[in-house]
C-alpha cells in the first residue's frame, strides 16, 4: 500500500501518541497492575480480556487473540489504512507530516479510502459553505431556524445546504481537479442514462455530513424544504459508508456518554440534532435503518446503557423485538421509551422541554419487560391471551444466546404467565431450532449466490474423517449416552474442555445439561437437537453398544486430556488464573505470552488437519 509518511515520522508519532489514552477514547478501561483491561472491541465478551500495557504500548485481548500497537488498534477499530491510522494520530498529536498536493502520480498511489475521505470532505465544505454564504442557501436557511435550530448546531453538525442544480458540486469537484470516476464512486454524482457524464446526487436539499468515529466524512444525508418525494436521500454504499456500520452524532455524542454511561437512539437526524440543541448531547440516530450488533459494537466502549426512543408502538416492538439478543449478546444494558402519540424526539422536547425528557427516560422499561408488558396489553391474561403473549415472546427468547440470561427471562415470563417454566423453556428451544434453520438457509443462499456470482460450482458436503482424537471424543460421548453412571467423572476431570470437534463437544454439553434416563434415553435428547448431521451423529454413538466400565473409561479420558493439543492451552491458563490470585504480574504476562504462542500454533494446527480432511 503506498506509504507516502517518512519512517522517522511515524516513530515520532508513535512515540508521542499515548495507546491508553487513545484506546480510552473506544474502551472503557480500569487499571489492573501494571496494565488496564476492558471489555474487547472486537469480539463479544462480558468479562474484560482485552489489556492494553502501557509500557510495551501494545493491546492484546486473550479471548479473541487480537493484538498490536497503536496503529493496528485504529486500523482494526476504525477501518483505517496504515498510512491513515498515522495520519491521524499525527493529527491529535499536533505532529505535521509532509503532505504533497494531489497530483497526478501521487494521486493515483492514495489509497482510495482515503481519497474517497478527502472528497467527502470536499463536499461537505462546498454544501457548508453553500448554507452559511451567498444567497442560495437563505431559504435553507430560514427553513433550519424555523425548525428551531441555532447557528451553533448547524455550525457545529456542519449542516449544509445543496444548491437546485444539476452540475453544482461536480463542477466545483472538478475545479478540485477530482476525477469523475471517483465523485461517483464516493455516491456525489450520477452517471447519465445516456452514459453522457453525470449529474449530482443531491439537489436542493438541506445536507446532513455523516461522521465516522474518527471525525471522517463518509456519507450524506439530504431532506427536502417541502413535501417533495423523497423526503430523505441518503448516499449509496461505497467502500467507506456502510449504514450497518455508523450512528449518526455518535462521535459527537460521546463524551456526554462517558459522563452519563447512557446512549439514547433515535431514528432520524432532526431528532438526534434537537436532543443535542437542548443538552441531551448523548443520542445518536439510526437514520431509519434497524440496529446491528456493529452499531452496538461502536457505542459498547463507552456506554452501559442504551435506551431506544421510539415514536410508535408497532416501530417500537419490531425494532426491540430484533435487538433485544444483540444487546443480551454485546452486555448493554437496553431500555425503551414510547413518545406520547403523534410525537417524535424532535416534536417532543420542542413541545415539553428536555426535562420532561429526562423523566420520561428516567422510567424506560428495560427491553424484554417492555416486550413482555406489551404483549400483556395487547392480548391479555385469558388462557388465549397468555398463549399469544408467549408466542409473541419466544423468537426474542430465543436470539438471546447467552444461556443464563435466557433462563431468567424464561423464568421471569413463566411466572407473569402462570406457566410451567419447563414447557417455556421446551418453547422456546424449538424456536431456536427453527431459527437456527431459517439462518441455514440464508447461508446456504448467500453462498449459493456468492458461488454462482463467482463461477464456482457448489462445494460438495464434506466427509467427517476420523483422525485420532475425534476417534477418543466419539468414545468418550458414546460412552456418556450409554453409560451415564461415568458422567461425575466427566464432569470432574474436565476433558470435555479438550475437545477439539466442536460438534462432538456441543453433543458433550447437551449429555452433561440432560443426563439420559433409562427410558426415554437417547430420543428426548435427539428432539433438543436441530441439526440433522448432529442427530445422526448422537444416533451412531448410542446405538453401538458396547460394555463399559470405570477402569476403561478413565483410561480413555486421560488418553483424550494427554493427547489434547489444548492441553498446554488449559494448564497453561489455570496457571495463569493462579498466578492472578497471587498478584504475581510478571508471571501472568510470562505465561499469556506463551498461552499466545501456544494458541497461535493450535490454529496452525487446527487448520492443518482441515486441510487434509
Ligand atoms: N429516512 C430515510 N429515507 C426516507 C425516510 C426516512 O433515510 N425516505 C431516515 C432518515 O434518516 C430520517 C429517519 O429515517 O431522519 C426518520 O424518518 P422520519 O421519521 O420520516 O423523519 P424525521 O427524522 O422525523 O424528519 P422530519 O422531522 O424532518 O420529518
Ligand atoms: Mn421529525
Amino acid at each position: 500500500m503506498a506509504n507516502f509518511i517518512p519512517e522517522d515520522k511515524i516513530e515520532e508519532v508513535k512515540n508521542a501518541a499515548d495507546i491508553v489514552e487513545v484506546v480510552s477514547e473506544y474502551v472503557l478501561l480500569k487499571k489492573t497492575g501494571r496494565n488496564y483491561s476492558g471489555l474487547c472491541p472486537f469480539h463479544s465478551e462480558k468479562t474484560p480480556s482485552f489489556t492494553v500495557s502501557p509500557e510495551k504500548q501494545i493491546f492484546h485481548c486473550f479471548g479473541c487473540n487480537t493484538g498490536g500497537n497503536v496503529f493496528s488498534f485504529l486500523m482494526k477499530q476504525d477501518g483505517l489504512s496504515f498510512p491513515e491510522s498515522v495520519r491521524f494520530l499525527a493529527r491529535r498529536c499536533g505532529i505535521d507530516l509532509p503532505r504533497p498536493e494531489m497530483s497526478g502520480k501521487m494521486r493515483q498511489q492514495l489509497s482510495e479510502r482515503e481519497q474517497l475521505f478527502k472528497i467527502n470532505r470536499y463536499a461537505l465544505e462546498f454544501f457548508h459553505a453553500k448554507l452559511v454564504s451567498g444567497s442560495q442557501g437563505k431559504q435553507a436557511m430560514a427553513y433550519l431556524k424555523q425548525r428551531g435550530f441555532s447557528r451553533k448546531i448547524i455550525d457545529g453538525f456542519q449542516l449544509g445546504y445543496a444548491p437546485d442544480a444539476w452540475d453544482g458540486l461536480l463542477n466545483y469537484l472538478r475545479h478540485k481537479r477530482v476525477p469523475e470516476g471517483m465523485i461517483e464512486k464516493a455516491g456525489l454524482i450520477i452517471s447519465r442514462k445516456d452514459k453522457n457524464g453525470y449529474y449530482d446526487r443531491f439537489r436542493n436539499r438541506i445536507i446532513f455530513p455523516i461522521l465516522n468515529m474518527s471525525r471522517q466524512t463518509i456519507g450524506f444525508g439530504g431532506r427536502v424544504m417541502d413535501d417533495a418525494l423523497p423526503k430523505y436521500l441518503n448516499s449509496p454504499e461505497t467502500p467507506v459508508y456502510n449504514k450497518r456500520r455508523v450512528l449518526y452524532g455518535l462521535i459527537a455524542a460521546k463524551n456526554k456518554c462517558r459522563e452519563d454511561g447512557t446512549l439514547y437512539i433515535v431514528e432520524g437526524y432532526f431528532d438526534q440534532l434537537a436532543l443535542y440543541q437542548k443538552g441531551i448531547e448523548n443520542t445518536a440516530a439510526t437514520l431509519g435503518t434497524a440496529l446491528t450488533d456493529e452499531h452496538i459494537h461502536l457505542m459498547k466502549g463507552f456506554v452501559k446503557r442504551a435506551v431506544l426512543i421510539f415514536d410508535s408502538d408497532e416501530a417500537g416492538i419490531k425494532a426491540s423485538e430484533r435487538s433485544v439478543g444483540l444487546f443480551v449478546k454485546e452486555g448493554v444494558e437496553a431500555h425503551v421509551v414510547m413518545l406520547p402519540k403523534g410525537h417524535d424526539p424532535d416534536t417532543f422536547v420542542a413541545k415539553f422541554g428536555p426535562k420532561a425528557f429526562s423523566e420520561l427516560a428516567g422510567n424506560a422499561m428495560e427491553v424484554m419487560s417492555f416486550l413482555m408488558h406489551t404483549a400483556e396489553k395487547r392480548h391479555g391474561l385469558t388462557v388465549s391471551g397468555k398463549l399469544a403473549i408467549l408466542e409473541d415472546l419466544l423468537r426474542p427468547l430465543a436470539s438471546i444466546t447467552d444461556v443464563s440470561a435466557r433462563q431468567l427471562y424464561i423464568k421471569e415470563l413463566s411466572e407473569r404467565l402462570g406457566i410451567d417454566e419447563k414447557a417455556v423453556l421446551e418453547k422456546v428451544r424449538e424456536t431456536i431450532g427453527v431459527l437456527a434453520k431459517e439462518h441455514q438457509i440464508q447461508a446456504r443462499r448467500a453462498e449459493r449466490f456468492s458461488q454462482a456470482a463467482e463461477g464456482m460450482p457448489p462445494k460438495q458436503t464434506q466427509v467427517r474423517e476420523s483422525r485420532q482424537e475425534n476417534r477418543l471424543e466419539q468414545q468418550i460421548v458414546a460412552m456418556m449416552l450409554q453409560y451415564p453412571e461415568i458422567l461425575p467423572e466427566i464432569d470432574k476431570s474436565n476433558v470435555l474442555a479438550y475437545f477439539m470437534d466442536n460438534t462432538l463437544l456441543f453433543l458433550g454439553q447437551l449429555i452433561m445439561d440432560h443426563p439420559p434416563d433409562m427410558e426415554k434415553g437417547v430420543s428426548n435428547l435427539m428432539s433438543m437437537v436441530d441439526d440433522a448431521e448432529k442427530r445422526n451423529i448422537l444416533a451412531s454413538l448410542s446405538i453401538k453398544e458396547e460394555m463399559w466400565n470405570q477402569r476403561d473409561c478413565r483410561k480413555i479420558i486421560s488418553k483424550l486430556i494427554n493427547h489434547s493439543p489444548k492441553r498446554h492451552e488449559i494448564s497453561l491458563k489455570a496457571q495463569i488464573s493462579a498466578a492472578e490470585r497471587e498478584n504475581n504480574q510478571e508471571l501472568v504476562i510470562k505465561l499469556l505470552g506463551e498461552l499466545q504462542k501456544i494458541t497461535v500454533l493450535n490454529r496452525k494446527q487446527m487448520n492443518a488437519v482441515l486441510r487434509e480432511q
